[in-house]
């Protein structure tokens, strides 16, 4: 068994760890002068590990025993994923306690340099992934249990064959997710647990994704600056910012204050892990926004493009929503955290139902998070915790200049919830794919509405003239398929997965 220094630390604190059914992380040996996660100016503060331990506490919420991507959000510099399948259970069972649970990242181990690890380690299993350890129990999911690729069609996906071969099945029955800040911690980190797992596990497949590099630190793909907003929960964010969603603890974990979902008890503190590999078409959204303008005697052409994309999208490239900025960026808009996402739809001397000068209805941040458009106060069970991470390499120039995408690259999305139905499928399907969301004619969601690779008709996108409509006959979004998973707490896999 070869291990680097720091897990030989991680070692020694396991013992003591394991011997309580909490897992006292904070003790680990300081190791690290520089955090893992990046953490642009624009989003919201992580709490401090001390007030979140104190917020905790009130809430009865126990951080050391939450995974750490769970809460944290999109904040990776570097992230692999690693899909599994568990090859021999009786073998893979006690290096699940022995090897992996002393190296998974907890909240609280997460939220200071000084405890974070060279590189983070997090664990979920699939449906089939805990069948194959013999765990029966039902999750009450239903979604969960039959896995995403039958989800396929209501998610509104082309078709398998664009999917990632090894996604299309239940053959995979976990994955890990390695993060650092650099890609060779994250080699180390595999490598090491590689050769303590042998032959228990057998890797199916991977997704190497990382932050885009420089001043795109944060932004997807498609330029816009991206985790802006993920929902404040309580018991875990000390100071939610204005107009941050603040969800009760079990809108994403299990068995919390606001799950009302019959689980077993070992599930606590669990939550469901959507995985979805997007493949995002840049060069041709780019020509598209280039090709049609949105005319107006103020501004250029090429401010017609910016103003489309970011109608779309429902904030400009630097965060700034257009709710409160309509028709030029305000980057100093969107790189405050105070003001960036304290908007409602609402504006005095205009009727909610049918203003789209501000917004449009089909703008991607309005279809997935409709604020004041289904009522005050707002809707509180169709929340998600957003952790994704792009992949792929930059746009080449040939790739801009021909305006085709030659290597994929995208988003590897990942949203926590307690409830598939009501987290990522219903934002999916119910919303974002339902072309009469928000209002009849709305259209889909001009980014991630999917209609089995039909032509989408938004309407809204053109502030000059709200009764005309968009037809996109490209998906700019292509879904590669994924996976729904279940991320336990610590103590469930101690207690209960590796026994
Ligand atoms: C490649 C695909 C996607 C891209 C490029 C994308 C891009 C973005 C961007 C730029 C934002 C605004 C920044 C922010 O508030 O964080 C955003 C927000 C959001 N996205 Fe996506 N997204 C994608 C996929 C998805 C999917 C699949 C879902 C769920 C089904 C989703 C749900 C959300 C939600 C809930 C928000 C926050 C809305 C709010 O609170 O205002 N996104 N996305």
């Amino acid at each position: 068994m070869r291990f680097s220094i720091s897990a030989v630390v991680l070692f020694a604190s396991l013992s003591s760890t394991l011997a309580t059914p909490k897992h006292k992380r904070g003790a680990v040996k300081p190791r690290r002068t520089r955090s893992l996660l990046i953490n642009p100016d624009a989003f919201p503060d992580l709490p401090t590990a001390q007030e979140a331990s104190a917020v905790a506490a009130d809430a009865g919420l126990n951080l050391d025993d939450i995974q750490g991507d769970v809460l944290i959000g999109m904040k990776k510099n570097r992230e692999l994923f690693y899909f599994f399948t568990i090859a021999n259970a009786a073998d893979f069972k006690p290096k699940l306690s022995g090897s992996i649970l002393p190296l998974i990242t907890s909240t609280t181990q997460l939220l200071d340099v000084s405890t974070q690890p060279e590189t983070a380690l997090n664990i979920a299993f699939s449906q089939t992934g805990l069948t194959a350890l013999n765990v029966t129990d039902s999750l009450g999911d239903s979604l969960f249990s039959g896995g995403q690729f039958k989800d396929l069609a209501n998610l509104g996906d082309p078709s398998a064959t664009q999917w990632v071969p090894e996604f299309a099945g239940t053959g995979i029955h976990g994955v890990l997710l390695f993060a650092s800040d650099t890609d060779d911690h994250i080699n180390t980190a595999v490598t090491n647990l590689e050769s303590a797992l042998g032959d228990s596990i057998t890797k199916v497949y991977s997704l190497q994704a990382g932050a885009r590099p420089g001043a795109e630190a944060g932004h997807e793909h498609f330029g816009f600056l991206d985790g802006i907003s993920n929902p404040a929960v309580t018991g875990f964010t000390a100071n939610p910012m204005a107009g941050q969603a603040v969800v009760a603890p079990g809108t994403i974990l299990l068995s919390e204050t606001g799950d009302a979902t019959t689980r077993p008890s070992w599930a606590k503190d669990g939550t469901f892990l959507a995985f979805r590999q997007l493949k995002q078409l840049v060069p041709e959204f780019n020509a598209f926004l280039t090709a049609n303008p949105i005319v107006d005697g103020n501004l250029t052409a090429e401010q017609g493009s910016d103003l489309l994309g970011a109608r779309m999208v429902g904030r400009w490239k630097s965060g700034a929503p257009v709710d409160l900025s309509p028709l030029v960026d305000d980057p100093a808009l969107g790189a405050d955290p105070t003001r960036n996402n304290n908007f409602t739809f609402t504006h005095s001397g205009f009727t909610l139902s049918s203003d789209q000068t501000h917004c449009p209805f089909s703008a991607h941040i309005r279809k997935t998070r409709p604020r004041s458009d289904l009522g005050t106060p707002e809707d509180a069970a169709h929340h998600i915790m957003r952790a994704g991470i792009p992949y792929g390499p930059e746009v080449s120039d040939s790739e801009a200049s021909s305006g085709t995408t030659s290597t994929e690259r995208g988003l590897a999305f990942v949203a926590y919830q307690s409830s598939l139905a009501n987290g990522f499928h219903f934002l999916q399907q119910i919303w974002a794919n339902n072309a009469n969301f928000v209002h009849a004619g709305t259209g889909a969601d001009p980014i991630i509405g999917a209609l089995a690779g039909a032509q989408r008709v938004v309407g809204g996108l053109d502030p000059t003239n709200s009764a005309k409509t968009t037809t996109l006959t490209t998906d700019f979004v292509v879904s590669r398929g994924g996976e729904y998973f279940f991320a336990p707490s610590l103590s469930a896999i101690a207690s209960k997965l590796s026994v």
